[in-house]
């Protein structure tokens, strides 16, 4: 049985990558930790893994009646205390051109990380505070560069991480009712899995006979090259801990490797950027 701690955590999306360093980093801040995963097979495993304050909860973000239940059983474990912090982590990211993607693998996107974020809001927000007032808790959303800049050949990721933002601001001026702050977290190219399961050279192959097949080689070879350099999740891991902990946090963090390139992007006109990646990625000549 999970002890009854005074600081609670749910995350989702904790098999691998930044979900999993959160699970570690705030287990080490002594925080009871709630974290989903898909695959039932690694409740156990996970159990023993991180201990008698790690609480598996098995759902798939876009599957409600999955995360009502999960609901029943965060409630039941709390005895009537709130959830300090929910963070909504769990995502996919596969790369394509909009010419050639599937309408099906679009939707997957925007399901996993738009509606799956409003659906454990909405969930869970009882248990952040919105019943109980006196202990008003945090929803973190972790977005991305892609939240903000349109890279080519990520539309589908690129416009899920927008509309996440976009979420997030009405959400955030919604919950000043109850004093639930939300709290964007950007990070750039840290060390996960994330590529590896997008499949990014079986992708290549798919697009090899279209007009985008070297345009699209080059950027898989960026994408690919950002994440060998990607910092550790652990660091990230430990600065979004330290976020969750500020009274009065700022409402976006961006973090990562490549700032002053990200910087420039966003200081530069729009279509002086077109050229520029245009150029870079074998899009123009
Ligand atoms: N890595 C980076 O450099 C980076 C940069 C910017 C933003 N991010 C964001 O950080 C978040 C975590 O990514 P990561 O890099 O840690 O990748 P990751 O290692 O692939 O982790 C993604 C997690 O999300 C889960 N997930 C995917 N679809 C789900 C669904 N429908 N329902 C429930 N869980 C689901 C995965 O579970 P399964 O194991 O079952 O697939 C996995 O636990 C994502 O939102 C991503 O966009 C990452």
């Amino acid at each position: 049985m999970a002890k009854q701690l005074n600081k609670s955590i749910l995350i989702t999306g904790c098999s691998t990558g930044i979900g999993a360093a959160l699970v570690a980093e705030f287990l080490r801040q002594g925080f009871l930790v709630f974290g989903s995963i898909r695959d039932k097979k690694m409740e156990v495993p996970l159990k023993k893994k991180y201990g008698v304050n790690f609480v598996p909860l098995v759902f798939d973000v876009t599957n409600y009646s999955q995360i009502s239940k999960a609901y029943k059983k965060v409630k039941l474990t709390l005895k009537g205390a709130n959830l300090g912090i929910l963070i909504n982590n769990a995502g996919i990211a596969k790369l394509g051109p909009v010419e050639h993607i599937s309408s099906e693998e679009f939707d997957l996107h925007l399901k996993t990380m738009v509606l799956g974020t409003f659906n454990c809001v909405q969930i869970f927000l009882p248990l952040l505070g919105a019943k109980n007032k006196c202990s008003p808790g945090k929803v973190i959303n972790i977005s991305s560069g892609g939240g903000s800049i349109g890279q080519p050949f990520m539309a589908s990721y690129c416009s899920s991480k927008h509309a996440l933002e976009g979420f997030s601001e009405s959400l955030r001026r919604e919950l000043l009712i109850y004093g639930i702050k939300v709290i964007i977290v950007a990070p750039r190219a840290f060390k996960t899995e994330i590529w590896d399961k997008s499949n990014i050279d079986g992708r290549a192959v798919d697009f090899k006979k279209t007009v985008y097949n070297q345009a699209f080689n080059k950027f898989t070879n960026f994408i690919k090259g950002l994440s060998e350099q990607g910092q550790d999740v652990q660091v990230l891991a430990q600065i979004i801990y330290k976020i969750s902990s500020l009274k009065n946090p700022k409402v976006k963090y961006s973090m990562g490797p490549s700032g002053v390139q990200f910087y420039l992007i966003r200081a530069l006109p729009k279509k002086l950027i077109d050229k520029i990646l245009g150029k870079y990625f074998l899009l123009v000549r």
